[in-house]
């Protein structure tokens, strides 16, 4: 079985994730990057990132290194901004059609998940959609939020 693990990072939280799932599942990755270098890791980042949320923006991305047409099970994974997914994804998700994959979500975030799975299952209508897992601030205790991956992990695989 192929797997694909698709995020978006901006300060690491949920590439962490997403490496974790990679090494686990022995699945490839594959990070959405925004053509534009946004600024991570500091205030400024929660004004143009909630602009863009709430303009609807779709900021320009770089082209995929995989095509998640060859992948039986693909993971998604975001950190949410303003409540649900990030706009890279949504460019991606305008892009790139996936349509009768096996798909599971995560997230990261503050604590508060909002609607980004609501979200994600709308525009991933069409797949099954069989695992959620969302984590809160996984740097803070590493060691926590890795197990929290192994187990939801081991349900999967
Ligand atoms: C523009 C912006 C909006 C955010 N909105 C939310 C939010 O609505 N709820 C929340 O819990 N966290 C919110 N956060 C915090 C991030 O979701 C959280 O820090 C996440 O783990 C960052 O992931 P990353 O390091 O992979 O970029 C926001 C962060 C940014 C930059």
């Amino acid at each position: 079985m192929k797997t694909l693990i698709i995020y978006y990072s901006l300060d690491g939280h949920t590439r962490f994730v997403a490496e974790k799932i990679a090494l686990i599942s022995g699945g490839d990755l594959l990070e959405i990057k925004t053509a534009k270098q946004l600024p991570g890791g500091n205030v400024f980042k929660h004004f143009w990132g909630g602009k863009q949320v709430f303009t609807g923006e779709k900021p320009e991305i770089l082209l995929l290194s995989k095509n998640p047409a060859d992948y039986d099970l693909i993971f998604i994974g975001t950190p949410v901004w303003a409540f649900s997914y990030v706009p890279a994804l949504k460019t991606f998700f305008s892009q790139t059609k996936i349509s009768g994959k096996r798909v599971a979500l995560f997230l990261t975030c503050d604590g508060m998940p909002g609607k980004t799975f609501i979200n994600l299952k709308k525009v991933l209508a069409g797949n099954e959609i069989f695992g959620e897992l969302a984590l809160v601030s996984p740097f803070k205790n590493l060691e926590e939020s890795t197990n929290k991956i192994k187990n939801w992990l081991s349900n999967i695989f």
